[in-house]
């Protein structure tokens, strides 16, 4: 079987589902979804949408914000230029069925988080993400022009390169191999454009408060294809996610901070005031940073979020998820601090894009988190994302429309899927250990706070574990736990070497061998890409 589309879009979060719409006006699209179409990063957003919007805030004020919570990495033209986008990215949200959270008067409720120096995050209470995605899913299936493959997991991408067995530069992306999971099928997609929205890459960690969804898929994809990969040693972690044997890293959202949560000690103090002039709203990295010297200098377990003082009725209103499930776990946030710890969050790096969204691979795109813009350089701003992701989102459909009228009316032939002599495997536990092997050395040798030691161990864990797999794979038929198990050893691998390339520290790249910022060396993005 066969399937060709004029656009073919991989991952189902907001960047995805909001080009899906702006492009269906003008040709056929197929959404790949490794689950149901709403499992995605953008479901559990819980904070907002950064975007200027009163009176007391300015362009200028979110840029500057950007540009610092991004230790001056971030590409200011790029940060402007986003920013400036910002009003129209939630009119389009709005458009398409988006509910914000209001005041009685009727206006929107700007909440605030980390970083920012004013009011400006839209949010739906504190399930923002979730709402988001609702709308969009609406209007994607109601359109007939785009068709949702769930349960539907890319492989590979298909390059005219790989198809001739010749060095094309620049290569051109006619595609992707797909796996149906539940026909155990590998299916070619043909496309005009591809578009890589597969979000990030949290589950690299043994703990994250990402998506069982986020193994990095698009970024692994792209590197194996040519693609340039830029700073992937800024992985974020989220300074608050609930402390709890049974809760899964569920994330309590930065707005709680915003709404005046103070992190105290387990004997009550509070210690922000020592790390930084913005205290409990300093920006992510040094919360997260400083939340891990408190745990390790008292021998602590996690650190204590304090909004017992805003009261029952204005947290239950406020935070009604936040307080349901803590209360779930035992935990009364009204009555007492909840219990957090850092965790994997969000992939700052990512496939290096222009200001259109496209890679250095003829039609192929990247937009959302897999992506590298130059908005967030060394560390994300609160909210920014989901801003970056319908932006892009539109950008992209803007180019892509351009670049699917200089293409041929005929789609180029694509080789089917080889699977050679593999078999099924008998020893689905190898794939198991070896998920648990690269989870646990990321997160004990790579991460929040590195050396070149730690980095060169967890290098070798990682080059043991892909030789397994080169084996593995070229031996038995591959499955959704295989494929993801390939991509989160190649982002591993590929978070190592850029972390391991730079020579200092900045934003969320902290290293006890170089801990000083060295701007004359280093204010550059790190690149990486597969020599053939
Ligand atoms: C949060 O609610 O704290 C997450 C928001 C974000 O990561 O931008």
């Amino acid at each position: 079987m066969k399937s060709t589309s004029d656009f073919l879009v991989i991952g189902s979060g907001i960047a995805g589902l909001s080009y899906a719409l702006k492009v269906a006006e003008k040709g056929s699209v197929a959404v790949i979804t490794k689950r149901e179409i709403s499992e995605t990063a953008t479901n559990l957003a819980q904070g907002g949408i950064a975007s200027v919007f009163s009176e007391e805030d300015s362009f200028d004020a979110h840029t500057q914000d950007t540009m610092i919570a991004g230790v001056h990495l971030p590409d200011e033209k790029i940060v402007r230029m986003v920013v400036e986008s910002g009003p129209q990215a939630i009119r389009d949200l709005i458009d398409w069925g988006v509910k914000f959270s209001k005041n009685d008067d009727n206006t929107y409720d700007l909440t605030r988080e980390g970083g920012h120096s004013q009011r400006r995050i839209f949010h739906a209470k504190d399930v923002t993400g979730r709402e988001i995605e609702r709308a969009l899913v609406e209007a994607v299936q109601n359109h007939p022009n785009i068709t949702v493959y769930e349960n539907h997991i890319a492989v590979d991408l298909i390059t005219e390169a790989k198809q001739t067995h010749r060095r094309i530069r620049p290569d051109r992306c006619l595609g992707a191999y797909i796996l149906d999971i539940e026909k155990k099928e590998v299916i070619p997609f043909g496309a005009r454009i591809t578009v890589l929205a597969t979000g990030g890459a949290g589950k690299v960690y043994l703990y994250t408060c990402n998506p069982d969804v986020a193994t990095g898929d698009g970024v692994a994809m792209a590197y194996r294809a040519g693609a340039t990969i830029a700073n992937m040693e800024f992985m974020q972690f989220h300074p608050t996610t609930l402390f709890h044997h049974q809760a899964k890293s569920f994330l309590i959202s930065e707005a709680v901070r915003g709404e005046g949560a103070i992190l105290r000690r387990r004997d009550g103090t509070a210690f922000m005031a020592g790390y930084h002039k913005l205290k409990d709203l300093a920006p992510r990295d040094i919360v997260a940073r400083a939340i891990d010297n408190e745990m390790k200098v008292h021998g602590d377990d996690c650190v204590f979020l304090d909004i017992t003082h805003r009261g029952e009725a204005y947290i239950t209103d406020r935070f009604p998820n936040i307080y349901e499930t803590c209360l779930s776990y035992g935990i009364d946030m009204v009555k007492e601090p909840i219990p957090v710890v850092p965790a994997a969050h969000y992939l700052c790096g990512g496939i290096k894009v222009d200001e259109w969204g496209e890679s250095d691979i003829q039609n192929l795109f990247a937009i959302g988190e897999v992506s590298c813009t130059g908005l967030h350089g060394a560390n994300r701003l609160a909210s920014n994302s989901l801003l970056e992701g319908v932006v892009y989102g539109n950008r992209a459909a803007e180019r892509s429309l351009e670049r699917h009228c200089e293409q041929p009316a005929t789609f180029p032939g694509i080789e089917p899927w080889d699977s050679g002599s593999a078999t099924d495997s008998d020893e689905e536990v190898v794939v198991a250990h070896n998920w648990d092997e690269i989870r646990r050395s990321m997160w004990n040798y790579v991460g929040i706070v590195r050396s070149n030691k730690r980095l060169v161990r967890a290098l070798r864990r990682i080059q043991m574990v892909q030789e397994e797999i080169t084996d593995y794979y070229w031996d038995f038929n591959i499955t959704s736990d295989l494929i993801e198990l390939r991509n989160i050893t190649t982002v591993a691998e590929l978070i190592v070497r850029c972390a391991l390339e730079r020579k200092e520290s900045r934003g969320l790249h902290y290293t006890i061998d170089h801990p000083e910022t060295d701007d004359i060396h280093w204010k550059q993005d790190t690149t990486i890409r597969k020599q053939f």
